[in-house]
């Protein structure tokens, strides 16, 4: 394993954080190459609860880099945030690298994304707020600042002021809200750029000449395969490229060097935020699983929207990144169903569809084909190895390989670090 790409195979919060963490111990680096703070990582260690949203989950071996890639947008305020929390528990960061290149969400970014949802009403996307959409939008139009950018604060201060011209007619005339003061944004921005400034660097040159003396990289994908930009349930959809695709941009490395992608899969569905679900139980069963596997975001505490494994979804996630493993989560969180469904195919009029449809109007008219199996016992989170799990749960993994036709590497029975089952020898 030189580079590996982890990505989410469903609409995000699979347990990319925990699959992270425990590939990192093997690592050298973790990137992470898309996305802001509207990711929310978890990681569990030795009862330690941990969440991340800007920075890598590699954090947790000091020895490790962690880089910020260029492809991330970086709230500065959330950064010095994040850097505080992990210093108050001990969490050493002087490993961190962050991309002079990567652009910067500035509170002008939080509030248009805020006033917009508000603005379309029943027609939100249901964002996390935190200005993504925002400050991906200026950086395709080329009126975004940057990282680099901070290194000449009177140059900064005018590409600011002209940036702050625009979107604060946009915020009074358009939405009727006060805007922002170039002056406080620029301050603010200076002192965390003061404090991060020993961590800015080209991080693309970092990351090639790491897989150049063999090291070995992890890239940490954000989001999920269907909040993809361009493959994603759009416009339910985050505004990058979490498939493993968007690695190579993020990252600035090219595709040649990239040598395996890993899936991660929950075992079941989950979705935060509006658009169509196919296999949602809006039920008692349901609100089990919410229950069960206190299926709350880590970014915005929404409770998330559960229902069946959609195996439609994770053939189309394993299409679109290449992803030769699947790392499966939450294993244990169905234990102690009676019968558990997967749904292999949709139903739509006559037709059978085996392929997730672009249009969100035919995907609404999507039923679930299910494959009934028997379910597991309650309590897998205390198994070592591969070969204790009951028959009924490997028959379960079994048709996901089947349906998928790829091989899964990994299982997680926990939110401990431990508590995770290797089935392979790569890892
Ligand atoms: P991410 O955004 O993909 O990193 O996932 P989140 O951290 O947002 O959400 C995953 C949640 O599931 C977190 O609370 C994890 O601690 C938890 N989790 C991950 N893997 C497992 C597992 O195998 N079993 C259980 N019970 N919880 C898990
Ligand atoms: P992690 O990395 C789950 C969802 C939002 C919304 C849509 C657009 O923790 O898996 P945005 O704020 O990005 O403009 O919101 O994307 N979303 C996520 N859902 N996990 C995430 O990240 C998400 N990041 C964004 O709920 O539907
Ligand atoms: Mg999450």
């Amino acid at each position: 394993m030189s580079a590996t790409v982890i990505v989410g195979a469903q609409w995000g919060d699979e347990g990319k954080g925990k699959i992270t963490d425990y590939l990192a111990e093997k690592a050298d680096m973790v990137v992470r190459y898309q996305g802001g703070n509207n990711a929310g990582h978890t990681v569990v260690v030795k009862g330690h609860e941990y969440k991340l949203h800007l920075i890598p989950s590699g954090i947790f071996y000091p020895e490790k880099v962690c880089v910020i890639g260029n492809g991330v947008v970086l709230d500065l305020e959330v950064l010095d945030h994040e850097l505080d929390y992990l210093l108050d528990q001990g969490v050493k960061t002087f490993n961190l690298k962050v991309s002079d290149r990567a652009h910067l969400l500035l509170p002008y970014h939080r509030r248009l994304d805020e006033v917009d949802e508000e603005r379309k009403g029943k027609n939100r996307i249901g964002t996390t707020r935190r200005g993504i959409g925002p400050a991906y939008a200026d950086k395709a139009a080329r009126v975004g600042l940057r990282v680099c950018d901070l290194a000449d604060p009177p140059s900064f201060r005018e590409k600011l002021a002209a940036a702050l011209a625009e979107k604060n007619r946009i915020l009074e005339r358009v939405y009727g809200q006060p805007g922002f003061e170039a002056d406080e944004i620029a301050r603010e921005a200076e002192r965390v750029y003061a404090r991060i400034r020993p961590f800015v660097t080209d991080t693309s040159l970092v990351i090639n000449q790491a897989i150049d003396a063999g090291q070995k990289v992890l890239f940490e994908g954000a989001q999920g395969t269907l909040l993809d930009i361009d493959l994603g349930t759009y416009p339910y959809v985050t505004s990058s490229h979490p498939i493993a695709g968007g690695a190579c941009i993020g990252a600035g490395v090219g595709p040649t060097r990239i040598d395996r992608v890993v899936g991660v899969m929950k075992s079941y569905t989950t979705r935060v935020g509006d658009g169509p679900f196919p296999t949602e139980l809006s039920d008692d069963t349901g609100e089990w699983i919410r229950r069960r596997g206190a299926e709350y975001g880590t970014t915005t505490g929404r409770p998330r929207r559960c229902g069946w494994l959609d195996l439609v979804i994770v053939r189309y996630a394993v299409r679109t990144s290449g992803i030769g493993l699947l790392a499966v989560t939450r294993l244990d969180t169905l234990g102690g169903l009676d019968k558990v469904k997967v749904c292999t195919a949709y139903r739509r009029g006559n037709g059978t569809v085996t392929e997730f449809p672009a249009s969100l109007d035919e995907l609404a008219e999507c039923e679930p084909i299910y494959e009934e199996v028997d379910g597991w016992p309650e309590d897998l989170d205390r198994l070592t190895s591969f070969e204790q799990l009951p028959q009924s749960a490997r028959r379960y993994l079994s048709l996901v390989e089947d349906k998928t036709r790829t091989k899964i590497g990994l299982v997680s029975v926990g939110r401990e670090r431990t508590q995770t089952l290797a089935l392979t020898t790569t890892f």
